[in-house]
């Protein structure tokens, strides 16, 4: 059994979540791995102490650098987006294995950096596109695999929610280009990106047009307002490089749409349709079935899936956010494990950065953009 010692800074939505995911793992995962919950890390005493008692960890530090105190395998950067390359260089440097949240960093250079330092240092790394990781996901890469749909012409992907409509909504670190990067597309169009490329295959070219609805929101708990320089909202056209057509959209602007990510895949042989709201169905239409009977078919995801064969019994419980938590972090302690990388890792997320980057090299008025390929 190999002990693997973890720091995770951040005790934020996804410190919740993590945490979580590590403390589940001997239930669900089969690493032959002893996973101890080291030292968490945040800004404050009374964030980093109560943290540690709700989270389970045995010590707790203010402050990043302060983990490294501490004897530790393994960095979880559950930060804002800003944070994400100091500490991952100084993990690499340190030889610890570092897993981090997406988007890796706020623009393409600084995830080059990261990506350069991880594999210079030849530490596992990987990055946090946890809903690749849904069994219906994976179940549809197996149909897509087997020739089921066929040679793929069309992939339609969004992300939608509506918890930026207000204009009263307060100004957090998520609508800050120098903390956050980009706003809709990095913080969920990044997902729909990644559903993309792990369906269809690498993007070619890009075209795409933003827009900021609200230009500035008022600080937290105050009438003082700041400015907004993210995007509210993303459109973007694709190419394939395997010739596919692609457009994805992605907003936090749409009344009714809570976490509604979704794609729709269509093919020579059928299509696939997945919205993951309901995540426990995954949508497939057969051009091969009889034709008095042609129609989507739902296919309810269940042990026999992959991914879900872990969890529970029978399909109709349900699986949902956390088990793609814990199927991530099974995934990086399993590659620590057997010294191999994890999937998806920062190149994946260099990949991505690249792909964002030539959308809103677009949207300020390139027209079509190639996409530097690094994968
Ligand atoms: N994969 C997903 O589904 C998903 C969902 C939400 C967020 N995220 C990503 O996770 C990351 C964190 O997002 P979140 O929603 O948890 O944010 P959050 O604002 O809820 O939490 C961020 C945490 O980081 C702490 N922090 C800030 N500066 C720090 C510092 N210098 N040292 C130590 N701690 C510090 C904050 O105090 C807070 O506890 C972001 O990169 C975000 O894009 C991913």
């Amino acid at each position: 059994v190999k002990e693997i010692k973890v720091a995770q800074i951040g005790t934020g939505f996804m410190g919740k979540t993590h945490s979580l995911a590590y403390r589940a793992l001997p239930t669900f995962c089969p690493a032959d791995v002893e996973v101890n919950l080291v030292v968490l890390a945040d800004v404050t005493e009374q964030l980093a102490s109560t943290g540690a008692r709700m989270f389970g960890f045995e010590n707790w530090v203010v402050g990043w650098e302060r983990i490294f105190d501490h004897d530790i395998d393994v960095v979880d950067i559950v930060t804002p987006n800003d944070l994400h390359p100091v500490i991952a260089l100084e993990a690499a440097r340190l030889g610890k294995h570092v897993i981090c949240e997406k988007p890796l960093a706020v623009d393409v250079a600084q995830t080059l950096e990261m990506v350069e330092a991880v594999e210079e240092a030849s530490v596992v790394n990987m990055v946090c596109f946890n809903y690749r990781q849904t069994p219906a996901i994976r179940m549809a890469r197996k149909l897509i695999d087997e020739g089921a749909v066929g040679e793929i012409y069309h992939f339609r992907g969004q992300y939608l929610q509506d918890w930026c409509v207000d204009p009263q909504s307060p100004f957090v670190w998520r609508f800050q280009a120098s903390k956050a990067g980009s706003g809709s597309l990095g913080d969920i169009g990044s997902h729909a990106i990644d559903y993309a490329r792990f369906l269809v295959g690498e993007i070619d070219q890009v075209v795409a047009m933003t827009d900021t609805f609200v230009k500035e929101r008022p600080l937290p708990g105050s009438q003082t307002m700041h400015p907004v320089d993210v995007d509210d909202a993303v459109s973007m056209l694709f190419r394939f490089k395997n010739g596919a057509m692609g457009n994805l959209e992605a907003s936090r602007f749409c009344y009714g749409r809570k976490n509604m990510l979704t794609f729709e895949i269509n093919g020579s042989e059928g299509s696939l349709y997945f919205d993951w709201e309901h995540c426990n169905d995954l949508l497939y239409y057969s051009a091969r079935d009889q034709e008095d009977r042609q129609g989507y078919r739902d296919i309810k995801i269940g042990p026999v899936h992959p991914h879900a064969e872990a969890f529970w019994p029978i399909a109709g419980i349900n699986m949902a956010y956390f088990e793609t938590a814990v199927l991530q972090a099974c995934e990086f302690v399993t590659a620590i494990a057997e010294d191999r990388p994890a999937v998806p890792d920062f190149r994946d997320g260099l990949q991505i950065a690249e792909i964002m980057d030539a959308a809103l090299q677009s949207a300020a008025g390139g027209g079509w953009v190639k996409v530097k390929q690094v994968v």
